[in-house]
């Protein structure tokens, strides 16, 4: 594969222990980037980094991290500091959902979701601005199709993605000029540990259904965060529903959503 050459340079991965974090610390370990690797699973990443540095002969530093707590991001950020490493790229890409009514799912879980989903983004992404100015870097947020209209059985986590995709939207905007660039990335149901995690196994949305694999939602993330796109929703139908929730009337879009993702036996 004809990949730009970017020896040098380090990108941080958040959740890279498993799924989409995981593939993409592929993708940029093959394009010569240096990593910092973070998530809670130490031994799972510990695995991953010496993949990567036998196969790519890259340095890779792995952090554990829990950014559900208000203290984790910014711990993290004083860490990579304290090593010395100044970052050229910032994948904000840990995250989880929950699938259920609201009346019934666990609010401690939608809190924590909130924090890691949402917040620590707006943490990370204000602590290591001046790295990625300095070195006119790349943000790539990994947001999700549900970031386009409300989603019944999975209230807050669509909420927390549509917060996603206009903070990304917004602040791209802010950075056209200063050589740094922001992607969110808008992935449809892929076939990762999310399904487990957010007890999505009864949701007609992937019940029964063949899901793009993780490995290839990431490579074609990496490349439009290469290419500096703003939005970039992988797969033809992904993108075609995306952009008609965009002009469907949006009582008709959360209907549309609730069949979509309704319970099933
Ligand atoms: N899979 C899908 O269908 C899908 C679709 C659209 C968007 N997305 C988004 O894609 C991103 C990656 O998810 P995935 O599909 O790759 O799922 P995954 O396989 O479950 O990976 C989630 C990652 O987030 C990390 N994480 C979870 N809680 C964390 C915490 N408290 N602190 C730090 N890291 C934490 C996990 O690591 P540890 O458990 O080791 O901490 C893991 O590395 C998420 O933002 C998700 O919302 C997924």
């Amino acid at each position: 594969m004809n990949k730009t050459t970017t020896t040098h340079k380090t990108a941080l991965i958040t959740g890279a222990s498993s799924g989409i974090g995981k593939a993409l610390s592929y993708q940029f370990a093959q394009d010569g980037y240096h990593l910092v690797l973070a998530a809670r699973s130490m031994v799972k990443m510990q695995d991953l980094a010496d993949d990567l540095q036998q196969r790519f002969n890259v340095l890779v530093t792995v952090i554990g991290a829990d950014l559900q707590t208000n203290e984790g991001a910014a711990r993290l950020h004083t860490d990579i500091k304290a090593r010395g490493i100044v970052l050229s790229a910032l994948v904000n890409n840990a995250g989880y959902g929950g699938f259920g009514e609201f009346k019934d799912t666990s609010l401690d879980s939608e809190m924590a979701m909130m924090q890691l989903n949402m917040n620590s983004i707006v943490v990370l992404t204000k602590l290591f601005l001046p790295d990625l100015l300095a070195m006119q870097g790349k943000i790539l947020n990994t947001a999700s199709t549900a970031a386009f209209q409300p989603g019944p059985f999975m209230a807050v986590y669509y909420a927390t993605k549509s917060f996603v995709l206009s903070f990304s939207e917004a602040i791209a905007s802010e950075l056209e000029d200063t050589g740094v660039t922001v992607t969110a990335l808008c992935p449809g149901p892929t076939a990762s540990g999310f399904q487990d995690k957010a007890e999505l196994g009864n949701s007609a949305l992937v019940k029964g259904k063949k899901l793009p694999t993780a490995e290839e939602v990431a490579a074609l993330g990496y490349r439009a965060m290469q290419d500096g796109r703003r939005v970039y929703i992988p797969g033809f139908m992904n993108w075609v529903m995306a952009q008609s929730m965009r002009i469907t009337p949006r009582n008709l879009a959360t209907k549309v959503v609730k069949t979509l993702t309704r319970p099933v036996v």
